[in-house]
């Protein structure tokens, strides 16, 4: 290391005192825009041969977790070699000392390797699940979270999450619709910005050379949410319209919060895969939005794209992906193989390889790794940063503000700590500790989660309310035999408490689904225990808007809880006890049967909209055999007390070029109870060049009312907030009438206006 030090530093050294402004790259430009940090970036560029070059731009899993198809490609003789500029899957201080050793031993210029991880929602204090997080709306939480993921993740060496995921998500089915912020641009646009900041430090580049923060990576670039059918992989058929309105949004509002990485996602649009997108990754990405960070391919997307159709074998495709803007191969060592060769061959560019390498060394030294590739491996702030209690507290707060209140009849929940009852809980999710994180769960102990029924336990110690258990079936059989058990059960009880839900691997990456009820035979146990003509309350524990129709219909209450990580249990106990009263809101529309799908709010209006008074019109836009709209709209979500949206006002009802208009509305607790609640302000462009959606949301605010308590909320609208790309594909407000509604949820058309532009 003091060898590649002193080069280093002597290189530096004589480029400055030669007064030598000029760089190895020509048109590379840095991330962090620093002079110094860019001639330390050349100084060691120029230290490289072209195959230690092309190693830079390799990324390797250890496979110490397993995150995708094992590659037989063995990559420790290329770490040894120095050839290897990113591994990931690696954790613990002792096991990444182990293999920075590795590369740093036998390799040339000792060039230290950046260690990535899957720090999604949680490191080893597992948060909410990323969906269950955004119905929280609470964009300081979300940021929180994401620190806090960092500080434990960072105090194990990893320096680098791939991660937030941003894709919009409109169809149930595809499996990682768990881990995004739902079917919103606007709303996905701030989660991403508060996630991205929690996992940096912030926007300043400064800030990624702290201990405590990681490199956040805006993935899947572009539109991986859009898979045709909701099945992985799939391609996104989307107009650019849509692309560019619906999509991309969120990515753009990544790159301006400054992300350091994007990753390419695996799908195709329009017929090109985003790995081999020039258009994507250098035309928009690069030059458009001005991204200066590197871009890293998604788990052997460069060798799919012989499979895609698009490249004759693994050499082509790599030099598709790298001429189109690609810098890192992850795990399909294409790059590894073929990237000299193309080189030679005059297939690939020696400035593409050197603008790709001086990105990523950039960050390395961002990061402060060329100081000390060893400066996150600290036994003792591993020790101390690991699940520490303030961690769990905040963890524990979390889950219970991502429980959305779908149904509440007869004030079933909260069951109140002064009752005298006995509660029958039923379902395999009662005792469940395992399902808990979800997927995408890092480092998460999944036995250290904390159940339903130990939530409870502690939650109710001491009082008079009772449990009773039965577990009455699994979550995917159809194994009826504890149906019987349940039954009497319930019958014994005053009131029945069931816990159902998905088994975690039911979501997450390649876990879609056709049918998205509740698995095996777990509605057929709830038709039973409502025969028993007892209360029934019912809390799902699962990774996507299911098809609750039924449910909705029959039982009386239901807690959508989702995956809410170590601290589940907890969380529930907190909001069925009362001690929370639920304020989440749903960021994805649940439809009543899957063949909705893909369902959003924001939806166009088509030709022959369906009136809303008057369904069963024929030649409209509808289905013979359902409602058109969800069962639980956007931005829905109850609570123990009630709320109301009144007199709303403009201060002036024209938006004037450069000009903004206020919008108020008085927001009252109508109930008995302390709570929160979301306001949302919704916007439709009523007329336009192209077709606008039926509404959009264009702003929001959380706030807390004691009983009998209103507050003036306020909104800005301005220009920018209506802009949209029209018929000529410029970002531009246009002339015209505008509506606007202020409400409770995306159904809520109670108060309205107009402006105009
Ligand atoms: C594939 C997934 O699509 C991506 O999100 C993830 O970051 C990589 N595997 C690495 O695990």
């Amino acid at each position: 290391m003091d060898r590649i030090k002193s080069l280093i530093a002597g290189t530096a050294l004589l480029v400055s005192l030669a007064g030598c402004e000029q760089r190895v790259v020509p048109g590379w430009k840095s991330f962090s825009g620093d002079k110094n940090i860019e001639r330390r970036v050349d100084s060691v560029l120029r230290l490289m041969t072209l195959e230690e070059k092309v190693g830079q731009m390799a990324q390797y899993s250890c496979n110490w977790d397993i995150t995708g198809p094992v590659m037989t490609d063995d990559f420790e003789p290329y770490l040894k070699k120095g050839l290897v500029g990113s591994i990931f899957n690696a954790y613990t201080v002792d096991g990444v000392r182990k293999l920075q050793e590795m590369a740093l031993a036998e390799s040339r210029l000792k060039i230290p390797v950046l260690f990535g991880y899957d720090v999604v929602h949680g490191f080893r204090t597992i948060f909410p699940m990323p969906l269950a997080e955004s119905c929280s709306w609470d964009l300081e939480r979300m940021q929180k979270s994401a620190a806090i993921a960092a500080a434990e993740a960072s105090s194990e060496g990893i320096q680098w999450t791939f991660a937030p995921m941003v894709d919009i998500t409109r169809d149930a089915r595809w499996g990682r619709v768990m881990e995004g912020a739902g079917e919103d641009p606007y709303l996905g646009s701030l989660i991403a910005k508060v996630r991205i900041e929690g996992f940096q430090g912030g926007t300043d580049w400064k800030s990624l050379n702290e201990l405590n923060t990681v490199l956040a990576c805006c993935k899947h670039f572009a539109a991986y949410g859009a898979a045709e059918s909701g099945r992985d992989y799939n391609p996104a058929e989307l107009s650019q319209n849509t692309l560019m309105n619906y999509y991309m949004p969120p990515y753009e509002a990544s790159k301006n919060a400054n992300v350091a990485t994007f990753m390419a996602a695996f799908n195709e649009i329009d017929g090109v895969p985003c790995t081999g997108n020039k258009w994507l990754m250098t035309d928009l990405l690069r030059n458009q939005w001005g991204f200066r960070g590197f871009v890293v391919t998604d788990y052997t997307g460069i060798n799919e794209m012989v499979a895609h159709g698009v490249a004759k074998d693994e050499k082509q495709a790599g030099e598709l992906a790298v001429n189109a803007g690609i810098d890192m191969d992850m795990t399909g060592a294409v790059f590894s193989k073929y990237l000299l060769e193309s080189v030679k061959e005059g297939k690939v560019s020696e400035e593409t390889i050197n603008k790709a390498v001086s990105s990523i060394l950039e960050m390395k030294f961002l990061l402060g790794l060329f100081d000390d590739p060893y400066r996150y491996l600290d036994k003792e702030r591993e020790k101390n940063t690991i699940m520490k209690p303030e961690f769990l507290q905040e963890a524990r707060e979390s889950a219970a503000r991502a429980i959305v209140l779908l149904k509440n009849d007869n004030q079933l929940f909260p069951v109140s700590k002064n009752k005298n009852v006995t509660i029958a809980l039923i379902g395999p999710m009662v005792k469940d500790k395992i399902n808990q994180n979800g997927e995408w769960a890092g480092k998460g102990d999944r036995n250290q989660s904390v159940s339903l029924f130990e939530g409870l336990t502690e939650k109710y110690a001491g009082t008079n309310v009772k449990f009773i258990y039965a577990q009455g079936c699994d979550l995917t059989s159809n194994n009826t035999s504890g149906f019987a058990e349940a039954v009497a059960t319930a019958r014994r009880a005053d009131l029945v408490i069931a816990a159902m839900g998905e088994d975690f691997n039911w979501s997450g990456e390649a876990a879609c689904r056709t049918n998205i009820q509740l698995p095996g035979v777990q509605q057929d146990l709830l038709k039973e225990l409502k025969k028993t003509g007892k209360p029934v309350g019912l809390i799902l524990v699962n990774g996507r808007p299911l098809d609750l129709s039924w449910e909705d219909e029959n039982v009386d209450a239901i807690l959508e809880a989702w995956y809410l990580g170590t601290m589940a249990g907890h969380g529930m106990a907190d909001v069925i006890s009362g001690d929370y009263n639920p304020s989440a809101r749903l960021t994805m529309s649940f439809p009543r049967n899957v063949g909705q799908l893909p369902i959003y709010y924001n939806h166009k209006s088509t030709g022959r909209p369906l009136p809303a008074d008057a369904p069963n019109t024929d030649y409209k836009s509808s289905y013979l055999d359902s409602p058109n709209t969800p069962l639980y709209p956007f931005g829905y979500g109850l609570s123990y007390t009630a709320f109301g949206v009144s007199n709303v006002k403009l201060d002036t009802n024209k938006l004037d070029k450069g000009g903004k208009i206020t919008v108020t509305a008085d927001v009252t607790n109508t109930g008995y109870i302390k709570g929160e609640t979301v306001v949302q302000l919704y916007i439709r462009d009523l007329v336009g060049s192209v077709t606008r959606p039926v509404k959009e949301l264009k702003g929001f605010h959380k706030l807390a009312l004691e009983p009998g308590e209103k507050q003036t909320v306020s909104f800005t609208i301005d220009e920018a907030l209506i802009a949209f790309y029209g018929k000529d594909m410029k970002k531009k407000a246009e002339p015209g009438n505008y509506h606007l509604w202020v409400g409770l949820d995306s159904a809520d058309e109670r108060n309205q206006a107009e402006f105009g532009y």
